[in-house]
């Protein structure tokens, strides 16, 4: 039935496959930025904390009775940390983009949006149909150009605070743009989350900014956070707005009650250990930059390949010598790379030696 497509997936070297690879290889293509999915002490407090509790599983939607203690507790946690009004727990990243994206694109509104941002909001995209508009990436002159041609009653701006596969970090001229021209913010904090900013909570701590009522913020649980699901700050009405309108928030069972209880302990201990972490994470950059010569910001380094096959190869290459880094090809990205996450769960002894391999592969 799918045949001939298929085959002309495999022909342009784009075909995908999940695989169980080898536990034993060292991880330097996952999201665990800050190696928390193996820390078992830390599972075990979860585990712990949901045995208070008479029930575990969320049984339904959080707007009948599924919205459990703990969602509420790691929600108001959230806020402790950043001033935000309101947030809620979503289940996934990807249902956190069609929640905001779907729901609060209203009839004479447009929506500015990044041409690089993820595919879930790409793909929300099409539930709002010409009411959506891409600037070019990480373009603050092409956005503001685009925000004056178009007429609406509002505008909403997405981008991201790292971008996932480049790794750029969003220009602070976006920011002051969504303000200067009254635009809800819609920022994806996926891969900033964690990584990026004084105390590690992403692009706002970056930049230093105050937190302002058109800012969303939405986090996802299954990258720096070491769990599963994800999280929307924003103010009380926009909150209040998408438990009135966000289908993945109504009419989907509520998130995982195990994983909001790991992403609870995993936040606490970034909090209480961010400055050990930050140094770390430094200290990554420095070797990044001191081998391959590259300043990165985040924890995501891209290295380009001339094609599909040479980014296969080097990857299989780097399997047999006991490191697995993602091999990523059109359509996620427009120029194949090798993205490279020099993750802080790994030794530095280790980043070195595939950093020599990368550098010496790339010089033949
Ligand atoms: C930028 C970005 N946004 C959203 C998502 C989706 O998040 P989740 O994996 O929690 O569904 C991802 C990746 O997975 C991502 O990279």
């Amino acid at each position: 039935m799918y045949k001939s497509s298929l085959k002309a997936i495999q022909k342009s070297g784009r075909f995908r496959e999940r695989r169980v690879y080898n536990p034993n290889l060292i991880d330097f293509a996952s999201n665990d930025y800050l190696g928390l999915a193996s820390k078992y002490k830390l599972l075990d407090k979860a585990i712990k904390l949901i045995k208070n509790y008479n029930s575990y599983a969320p049984k339904s939607s959080m707007l009948v009775n599924g919205y459990h203690p703990i969602h509420k507790l790691f929600e108001d946690r959230l806020l402790e940390l950043q001033s935000f009004e309101n947030s809620i727990v979503v289940g996934s990243g990807f249902l956190a983009n069609i929640s905001l994206i779907e729901s609060l694109v209203r009839k004479n509104d447009i929506l500015f949006i990044d041409e690089e941002y993820h595919a879930s909001g790409i793909l929300a995209t099409k539930l709002i149909p010409n009411r959506v508009v891409y600037f070019k990436h990480n373009n603050p002159q092409d956005l503001e150009d685009k925000l004056k041609s178009y007429k609406y009653n509002r505008s909403l701006i997405a981008v991201e605070g790292v971008y996932s596969m480049s790794g750029n970090i969003c220009n602070r001229d976006i920011i002051d743009i969504a303000n200067r021209y009254n635009s809800i913010l819609i920022m994806d904090e996926a891969h900033s989350s964690g990584v990026i900013g004084k105390n590690l909570l992403g692009i706002f701590d970056y930049y230093n900014l105050p937190i302002r009522e058109n800012y969303i913020k939405m986090g996802t649980l299954g990258k720096a956070y070491g769990s599963y699901g994800a999280y929307i700050l924003a103010s009380n009405e926009i909150i209040s707005f998408l438990e009135n309108r966000a289908k993945p928030i109504i009419y989907s069972t509520a998130p995982s009650i195990l994983d909001i209880a790991l992403a609870l302990i995993n936040l606490d201990y970034i909090h209480q250990n961010r400055a050990k972490l930050s140094k770390k994470i430094k200290n990554r950059h420095k070797i990044i930059k001191d081998i391959l010569d590259i300043d990165i910001k985040s924890l995501i380094l891209p290295i380009p390949q001339n094609s599909n096959q040479d980014t296969i190869d080097t990857q299989k290459l780097l399997i047999d010598r006991g490191y697995i880094v993602g091999a990523i090809r059109q359509p996620t990205v427009q120029k194949p790379i090798l993205r490279v996450i020099p993750q802080i769960g790994s030794s530095k002894k280790d980043l070195i030696e595939i950093l020599k391999i990368i550098s010496y592969n790339n010089s033949k």
